[in-house]
């Protein structure tokens, strides 16, 4: 069969299904779709990126039915206000207001058992700020802010350009919604960019108009994946970290915080697995597992670590959660370069 995936503007082609196409494509990163034309007709097609996910390819007659083909296959994309949404959720557990009552019921869920959840999220969106303001005064002055989730303050743009004012950053996550409200409210300058990606395909984000162009490639750059790596499989999460060590110019960053298997309470991994049934897999890496991330990299000081425990405002004081059964580890790295050693 003959593709021509780019070739959308072939004869008879109307400008709006163009633009159909195009926010269609917007809003599905995971997928690479296209129009094409087999003996005389008219198909629409979405592929998925990924090899080895179910459904691989839709393929419909209409543009519109394609959409809807799509999220009735894969009901974990699309909006939904009656399934709990990663992002809503984790808005709820940092008390935000932008989440409904799906997202509040499945987040209850796990807070009933396991109350610390909601300390151990504040702490991870507080070591996010307290990487990004280290990475920063490093003299990284661009950002990929990848899974961003819903805007939580402060977000990366504001911590960073605190140090400098200049940063540029990209917000990208794989939820239209989140997009959605990043545009509105995160994209308040033309130094910020929003873009549709999936972190499993770091090479497809890296080209998207929006990066390219936007991210000097052969300049350092900080990639941050927090609380984000545990909603892939094991295997994703390994193929998708060593994709964004291999692109990286030498002098970048990786900052990393996901759910550890390692000291946490088997009883909470199972009770978030069924918190997101609907929505994503949760896997508990090992802490050995999440180290190896770091391979090849050099991790700053203190190593990877509990997100409360990395550079606390006050060392002497580190606000830890009041129970131990949860864990989310911490770690910065820095690709080594050529240039004057680095000092963590
Ligand atoms: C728990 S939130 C984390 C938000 C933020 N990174 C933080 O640490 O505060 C996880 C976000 O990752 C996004 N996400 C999950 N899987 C993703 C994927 N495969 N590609 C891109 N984003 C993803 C979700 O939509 C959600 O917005």
């Amino acid at each position: 069969m003959a593709h021509a995936q780019e070739n959308v503007t072939g004869p008879g082609s109307p400008g709006t299904a163009e633009q159909d196409l195009a926010a269609l494509r917007a809003d599905l990163p995971g997928f690479r779709i296209w129009r094409e034309e087999t003996c005389g007709r008219i198909r629409y097609v979405a592929r998925r990126r990924l090899k080895g996910v179910r459904p691989h390819t839709v393929v419909t007659a209409c543009l519109g039915e394609l959409r809807q083909e799509i999220e009735r296959a894969c009901p974990q994309i699309g909006f939904s206000a009656v399934r709990p949404n990663i992002a809503r959720m984790y808005d709820y557990l940092l008390q935000g207001k932008d989440n409904f009552r799906a997202d509040r019921q499945a987040a209850e869920s796990v807070l009933e058992k396991f109350p610390e959840v909601a300390a151990l999220t504040r702490a991870n969106r507080e070591f996010l700020a307290r990487a990004v303001r280290h990475v920063a005064r490093q003299g990284i002055c661009q950002f990929i802010d990848a899974g961003v989730g819903l805007p939580a303050c402060p977000n990366v743009h504001e911590v960073a350009r605190q140090v400098t004012r200049d940063a540029r950053v990209v917000y990208t996550d794989n939820d239209p919604m989140v997009l959605g409200h990043a545009r509105a409210l995160l994209a308040v300058d033309s130094g910020i960019s929003v873009v549709a990606s999936d972190i499993r395909d770091p090479d497809a984000l890296l080209a998207a108009p929006g990066v390219r162009g936007f991210v000097d490639p052969a300049q350092p750059v900080c990639v941050l994946l927090t609380s984000v790596l545990h909603f892939l499989p094991a295997a994703e999460a390994d193929a998708a970290v060593a994709a964004f060590k291999r692109l990286m110019a030498p002098g970048s960053y990786l900052v990393i915080s996901a759910g550890t298997s390692t000291g946490t309470d088997p009883g909470l991994i199972r009770c978030l697995q069924a918190a997101y049934a609907d929505t994503a897999p949760v896997t508990g890496r090992t802490a050995a597992e999440i180290g190896a991330w770091f391979t090849g990299l050099i991790l700053a000081r203190p190593g990877l670590t509990d997100v409360w425990a990395w550079r606390p405002k006050d060392p002497q004081r580190p606000v830890r959660p009041t129970q131990a059964r949860a864990r989310l580890l911490a770690g910065v790295g820095r690709k080594p370069s050529g240039g004057p050693a680095w000092q963590p």
